[in-house]
Parts: structure tokens; sequence; C-alpha cells
């Protein structure tokens, strides 16, 4: 805790994650697509993506529903009870209505009222958006306990007449609790984002009226988004080391965004980081979006991969376009 003489850090105390119970495999999606009359493979999606497997919900099931599981269990892993919690950020793209934020909803659903709660909205990089919005929140003194939670069912987004997005998604979320600490904790953050690139990875459609004009559903120039994130994960890595004055050497561990297994092996490469300290659940998850950096990260640390006092990369990437990367002492 907080002294009057030390400073103020904010540091992960707890992690948690769900993910629906409908798993679909790579051949699953080559039959659903093939009712369509279109063609893919499970060699080109591995190949391509890494991908093998994703979870879609169910009807009826909501971001919020996926986020109060992982809520719960990352507030059991830090050995808390939900009325601890001064702040809940929820990052999504999927959220439940249009309004309230999925995070008003989900701090219903865990019992608890009256803390702030509101969402982030910065794609792929959300999760990372929230974290850094909450661990500035708690060192300038304004939360002491945070809910940090990506969380999405992207499949009710997908065009699946699409070959090049709809194998690539699937639904999820993670959390983690961030607490006030007199020991770091988080290093170092940093964002971008460059709106000149709003067209290749967005859902274009919106609410008018009473109708949605325009499309409700997910469109990208794979390709292009492709070299623009490999650019700019190494860059963001070499941001956050320097802020932190550490070097790639002192990295244990780095959850990358898990979108494809290509640009995340090319950013461990970049940053001369053997293979095995990168952890991918790209393979089992799909593409989660904001929700992929919490659930590797979970993943992880019930594995026992990630253990206390780790240094940990979190990097996030997509649309926006945005970027960034936090750099934590678990
Ligand atoms: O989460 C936000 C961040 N998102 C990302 O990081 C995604 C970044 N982009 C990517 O991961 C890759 O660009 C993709 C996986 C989306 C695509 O891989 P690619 O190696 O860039 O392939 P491509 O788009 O250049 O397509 C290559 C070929 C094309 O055929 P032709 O034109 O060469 O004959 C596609 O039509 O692969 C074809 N193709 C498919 N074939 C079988 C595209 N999708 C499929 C498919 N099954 N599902």
């Amino acid at each position: 805790m907080t002294t009057s003489h030390g400073p103020r850090f904010s540091r992960i105390t707890g992690t948690g994650s769900c993910l629906p119970p409908r798993k679909l495999s790579n051949a699953d999606m080559v039959a659903m697509l093939a009712a369509r009359g279109i063609e893919t493979s499970d060699e080109w999606i591995v190949e391509r993506t890494g991908i093998r497997n994703r979870y879609f919900v169910a009807d009826g099931c909501n971001s919020s529903d996926l986020a109060a599981t992982a809520c719960r269990h990352a507030l059991e892993a830090a050995g808390l009870k939900a009325d601890a919690v001064d702040l809940i950020v929820v990052a999504t793209s999927t959220p439940d209505m249009v309004f309230p934020s999925t995070a008003s909803i989900l701090q219903n659903k865990l019992g608890v009222h009256g803390c702030a709660a509101f969402d982030v909205q910065a794609v792929c990089s959300g999760f990372v958006y929230a974290l850094t919005v909450a661990d500035a929140m708690i060192k300038a003194g304004s939360a002491r306990c945070a809910l940090v939670v990506g969380a999405e069912v992207f499949s009710r987004i997908l065009n699946f007449d699409d070959r090049t997005t709809c194998v690539l998604f699937g639904d999820g979320a993670g959390a983690v609790v961030l607490q006030e600490s007199a020991v770091p904790g988080i290093l170092a953050t940093d964002l971008h984002a460059d709106g000149r690139h709003v067209g290749i990875l967005c859902v274009p459609g919106s609410v008018a009226g009473g109708q949605v004009t325009g499309s409700p559903l997910l469109t990208m120039d794979g390709p292009a988004v492709f070299k623009l994130a490999v650019g700019v994960l190494e860059d963001a890595a070499r941001a956050v080391l320097k802020k932190a004055e550490r070097t790639e050497a002192d990295l244990d561990w780095l959850v990358p965004h898990q979108a494809n297994i290509r640009i995340m092996q090319s950013t461990a490469r970049k940053l001369r980081l053997p293979l095995d300290k990168l952890i991918s659940t790209v393979d089992d998850h799909g593409n989660t979006s904001a929700a992929s950096v919490p659930l590797a990260l979970d993943v992880a640390v019930r594995q026992g991969r990630i253990q206390r006092g780790d240094t940990v990369l979190l990097e996030g990437v997509g649309g926006g376009f945005t970027w960034g990367a936090v750099l934590l002492d678990f």
C-alpha cells in the first residue's frame, strides 16, 4: 500500500479469463463456408495465421457475460471481493449496446454499484489502452483497485461470406485486477493512433433514424494491416524499454496481440527474444481483438509460465490504426 512518503505505483494482483463453450476447429469453418459455396482449408489457415480453433458465443451471450466470468476469476486470484473495486475499464469493440457502456452493465452483473465504470474503444489495442488509463488513474490517486477487461463477441460482426476475415476471429474475455502498490508494477506505457488508416480495418456501419446505415460487418485489408503491424510493434516495444531504462535482455515474456503467429514471431525475433518466451494462444483462440492480450496473459499465468517478478511486455495493434505497449514487472 502507498505510504505518505513513498511513490504510488500500480501492479497486477490477479488475472482471469473466459472462453465461451462452443469451440470451432478449422475443419468446422471449412464445412461452414462450404455450405455457402466458399472454399478454404485447414492448411491455408494454419500456414498463414497459426490459427487452429476459435470459440463462438451462443445466442443471448454478450461481451459483459464473458467479462463478468473473467472478472470473477481475476478477483478470486487477487483474493478480493468485487466490493473492493473502485474502477472498471472495459476495452471492447463489440459492446452489448450502443449505450450504456459494457462496463456499466458489467458492474451491475458483479453486484457492485457506485464506482467509476467506462469503456475504451481502441479495437485490438483496446486492452493496452485500458491498462494505460487505469495505471494513470491509480498513479494520480483517482482509483486504488481497478478491474481492467478486454471482452469481445466478434462472431457477431463477421461476414461469413468473406473468407479473408471470418476464419480469423473468435470470442472471449480476459481481465486483470490492477491495484495501488508501493512497488512497480507497471513500468512504462506507450500508446499511438494514426487515423489516416481508418479504412483498413473497420465496421463502417452506424445507427441513424432507427436503422443501421452502412455495413455492420467487419472488413479488413489484411496485407495492409500486416505490413503496418510488424513495424509499429517493434517501435512500441523499444519505446517502453527506453522509458523504463531497460533493455531487450531484461524481458522474460512477450505477450503480443494474438492475430497472426507470423507477426508475433517477427516481433520476438526483432527483440532477439527466444520463441519460447513468446506467449501464444492464437492457435487455440484465434484473434479475440481486445480480449486477446489478457486472455493470453491469464493462460500463461495459470500454466505457471509467467511468475511473480517476471518482466513482461504486452503489445496491442489494430483498427484505428492503433498500437501500443505496456512494460511491467508481474
Ligand atoms: O487484429 C487486428 C490486427 N489484424 C491483423 O494483424 C491481421 C493482419 N493480416 C494478416 O494476418 C494476414 O494478412 C491475413 C492472414 C489476413 C492474410 O494472409 P496473407 O498472407 O496476407 O494473404 P493474402 O491476403 O495476401 O491472400 C493470399 C491468397 C489470396 O489468393 P490469391 O489472390 O493469391 O489467389 C486470397 O484470396 O490467399 C487467399 N485467401 C484464402 N484462401 C483460402 C484469403 N483468405 C483465404 C482463406 N482460405 N480463408
